[in-house]
């Protein structure tokens, strides 16, 4: 029977006789799981854990700034590196998905491994792993697993070299969710929709520019607001807007237009593997739709992605 509270007393105490002294490096990325990590960590050693959260570019709306300043006002020792432009540019000209996603784990090594080095004497590398991510080991998915394939493949960085300080390794997803309520994290952060690492750049189609991930965070980010102004977000276990590699024709006034078309998706799931498409009210669609179509430049048409898993995935890419 698990119980939150005596769960953080003990790991707690495991961490700082393990660590004691030394220093720490972790990885934010906005999610419940390595907040929840370094939450616990910050409660064990304090100011000699330091953490990175770095901007790809490819986030949803504000939510860098917003993130890091929640992760101040939580008293973590975080750093926020904007390396937007780094990503974006690496991203040039890429349409394949595999290719996008590799691209963005080896960027984002370099980017961590360049921050790690900027820190002194750092003993230990922290991570946020679960355990379905212990027991899935193989799977291809995730930062860590990224990490991993990188170290397949070459000269291992140097931040990779760390001794690796995992403790929530023994932990379910609802479980790191109750030991963050119990440490008194933002329900709303807690509540959050599971969020691709490689961000929006696999929810569009295509090759990646600044203007479309700019089109892409506006169109998101009337569609997430929608769902949460209409009480409809939590009853969500994920939702997010597609910019697809087509144009299509519309009208405006007397005049004919030639642009983008959106595809929104929200799925029902407990862990990803299978999803349903959500049954949103039709009301709420037509208000959305109206909402992105008025208000974001280069979109003149919206569909609604009604697809289960299997065999469609969640992601389109
Ligand atoms: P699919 O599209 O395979 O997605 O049905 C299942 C869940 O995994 C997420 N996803 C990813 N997460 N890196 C990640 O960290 C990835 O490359 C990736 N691809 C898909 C997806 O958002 C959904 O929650």
């Amino acid at each position: 029977n698990f119980t939150p509270n005596s769960f953080v007393e003990e790991i707690v105490e495991e961490l700082k006789n393990k660590i004691g002294n030394d220093k720490v490096v972790l990885g934010l990325s906005g999610g419940v799981d390595s907040t929840v990590a370094a939450v616990l960590l910050n409660k064990a050693i304090g100011a000699n854990l330091y953490c990175i959260f770095v901007n790809n570019g490819l986030l949803r709306k504000n939510e860098f700034e917003n993130v890091l300043h929640q992760y101040k006002d939580m008293g973590l020792n975080v750093k926020g590196v904007d390396a937007s432009d780094r990503f974006l540019s690496q991203l040039a000209g890429i349409d394949d998905p595999e290719t996008k996603r590799k691209t963005i784990g080896r960027v984002f090594i370099e980017v961590f491994d360049d921050e790690a080095h900027l820190l002194t004497d750092v003993k230990w590398l922290a991570q946020g792993t679960i355990y379905p991510d212990v027991i899935e080991s193989v799977s291809v998915k995730g930062p860590s697993a990224t990490i991993k394939s990188h170290h397949n493949v070459g000269g291992l960085p140097d931040f990779m070299k760390l001794q690796v300080v995992e403790p929530l390794r023994m932990l379910f997803k609802d479980e790191v969710r109750r030991v963050g309520a119990s440490l008194g994290i933002d329900p709303e952060l807690l509540g959050r929709h599971p969020f691709p690492g490689p961000g929006l750049s696999i929810r569009i189609l295509g090759d990646i520019t600044p203007e479309k991930v700019r089109i892409l965070q506006e169109v998101d980010h009337v569609f997430i607001q929608g769902l949460k102004d209409h009480g409809l977000y939590d009853k969500v276990w994920q939702a997010g807007a597609i910019l697809l590699p087509v144009n299509s024709v519309g009208v405006m006034g007397d005049e004919r237009t030639y642009e983008k078309v959106v595809a929104l998706r929200a799925v029902e799931s407990t862990d990803g593997m299978t999803a349903d498409w959500v049954h949103l009210p039709y009301e709420f669609l037509m208000k959305v739709s109206n909402e992105i179509i008025n208000k974001v430049k280069g979109v003149n048409r919206v569909v609604y992605d009604i697809s289960s898993k299997p065999p469609a995935t969640i992601e389109w890419e």
